[in-house]
């Protein structure tokens, strides 16, 4: 019988919907913060909102997911993976959750302190601070370094779940990618 939480061999699609929904967000909100420099002055202020916004859905998505989670064991691991390998993986899973909470949170400090006011259409947000080159330089520049650290272990997992597909054990990958076949 179909299922929307996680079965013993793959992750439900509630849980599909959110790493696949939190994923695309992440590399388009990284994306657009890497080349921010590059776009042209006049419309800086504007994608700055953009990425702001999209980075608080982002964060809206993962709060969710998080609780989701919470409530929902992952699948798990096919008895010959050894320990080490499912703690790790167990470390790098919650290391993630961990950054997608703090980098858009830090996000924020930096937009807030550097005196910016948030365009919601109709309605504007001022949050009445003060520009503060201490608190914001030093929140972009850790809000930088988050995204850093979170691209590596991203990366790094997608390329172990290629790797386990290439050596025959495809089920690592089609359990969270269904539409892969396992065998
Ligand atoms: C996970 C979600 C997010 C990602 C992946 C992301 C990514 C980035 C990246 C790559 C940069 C450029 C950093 C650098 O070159 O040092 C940046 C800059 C910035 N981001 Fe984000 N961001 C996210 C969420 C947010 C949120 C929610 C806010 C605020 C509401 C925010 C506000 C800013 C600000 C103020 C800057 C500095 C722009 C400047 O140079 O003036 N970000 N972000
Ligand atoms: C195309 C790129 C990606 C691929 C192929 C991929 C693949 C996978 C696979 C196969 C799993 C299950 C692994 C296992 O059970 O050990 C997984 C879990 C996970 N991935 Fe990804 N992923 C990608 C991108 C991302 C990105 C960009 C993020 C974060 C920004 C992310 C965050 C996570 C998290 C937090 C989990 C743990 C899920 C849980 O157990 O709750 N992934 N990913």
């Amino acid at each position: 019988m179909a299922t929307i939480t996680s079965s013993s061999r793959r992750y439900g699609p509630v849980a599909v919907f959110f790493h696949w929904a939190s994923a695309a967000l992440f590399l388009a909100l990284a994306t657009l913060g890497q080349i921010y420099a590059t776009i042209p002055r006049e419309t800086r202020s504007f994608w700055l909102n953009v990425h702001a916004l999209f980075g608080l859905i982002f964060l809206a998505l993962v709060i969710a997911r998080l609780t989701w989670r919470l409530g929902h064991a992952p699948p798990t691991k096919p008895g010959e993976v050894n320990g080490l390998v499912r703690i790790a993986s167990s470390v790098v899973h919650w290391a993630m959750y961990i950054l997608m909470i703090f980098t858009p949170v830090i996000g924020v400090i930096a937009f807030i302190w550097h005196g910016r006011v948030l365009e919601l259409g109709i309605v504007q947000i001022d949050f009445g601070i003060q520009s503060t080159r201490a608190i914001y330089h030093s929140a972009q520049n850790l809000h930088g370094w988050l995204v850093y650290v979170l691209l590596c272990l991203a990366i790094g997992h997608t390329l172990i779940a290629i790797h386990y597909y290439l050596f025959g054990r495809r089920d690592v990958l089609s359990s969270m990618a269904p539409w892969i076949r396992a065998a």
